[in-house]
């Protein structure tokens, strides 16, 4: 194999925990659903406390698959993403996370590939860059989305009255949407079938709600 060399480094902060970030690393599945426009079939190989590898294909080449091993070092904040087979064979992207707060790490990726013409270390480094600026760009969109689900989770909803209009014309507006306590609720008919006249009574965070204050409304 060809010396390694750097073709480029690419540094952003990420909105999103060290917790959801390490979630999303050791996610292989994530590469050919969440970033479709890049990866076109990925097929798992191994996977272990270490990390996964991977049979992974772009999506411009589907019938040429790369294989891809990533290895974490998870107390160190630091994983390797090696290219073992297939186009650009020995590349290794080098990541490193550091937590900047409860929901923001600093990432730095560092790309060294087989390549020692300067000239093209450049033109690689930037395809790396605008590739990895993408990929973040959906990672961090999808951690934030699982972020606010989870707080979702842990709210406990008070007990208490909330007046969303007359029975009627809520019925009427059905699935109704609405915010309470910052967060968002969706009043609906949870079984038509039975309906016996009077509004069923749940609460099931986030998606589906009926708040016991419109009984009677
Ligand atoms: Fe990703």
């Amino acid at each position: 194999m060809s010396q390694l060399h750097l073709a480029a480094v690419y540094t952003r902060e990420v909105a999103a925990s060290l917790a959801r970030i390490w979630e999303i690393v050791f996610d292989w599945e994530h590469l050919a659903h969440l970033h479709e426009g890049s990866f076109a079939k990925c097929t798992l190989i191994d996977r272990g406390a270490w990390g996964w590898r991977v049979a992974l294909a772009t999506a411009g080449r589907p019938e040429h698959p790369q294989v891809i091993e990533l290895r974490a070092d998870r107390p160190a904040g630091r994983y390797v993403s090696t290219t073992i087979e297939g186009t650009g064979a020995g590349t290794e992207i080098r990541v490193r996370l550091v937590p900047q707060s409860a929901h923001c790490t600093n990432v730095m990726i560092e790309f060294h590939v087989p390549e020692d013409r300067n000239d093209r270390l450049a033109v690689i480094g930037a395809a790396y860059t605008a590739a990895y600026r993408q990929l973040w760009d959906e990672d961090e969109a999808m951690m934030q989305t699982r972020e606010r689900m989870l707080a979702l989770r842990s709210v406990s909803v008070p007990a208490v009255p909330v007046d969303l209009g007359r029975e009627s014309e809520v019925r009427s507006a059905l699935p109704l949407a609405f915010d309470f306590g910052g967060q968002p609720f969706r009043v609906v008919d949870l079984d038509p079938a039975q309906h016996d006249g009077s509004v069923r009574r749940a609460i099931n965070r986030p998606l589906l709600a009926v708040i016991p204050a419109l009984v009677g409304a």
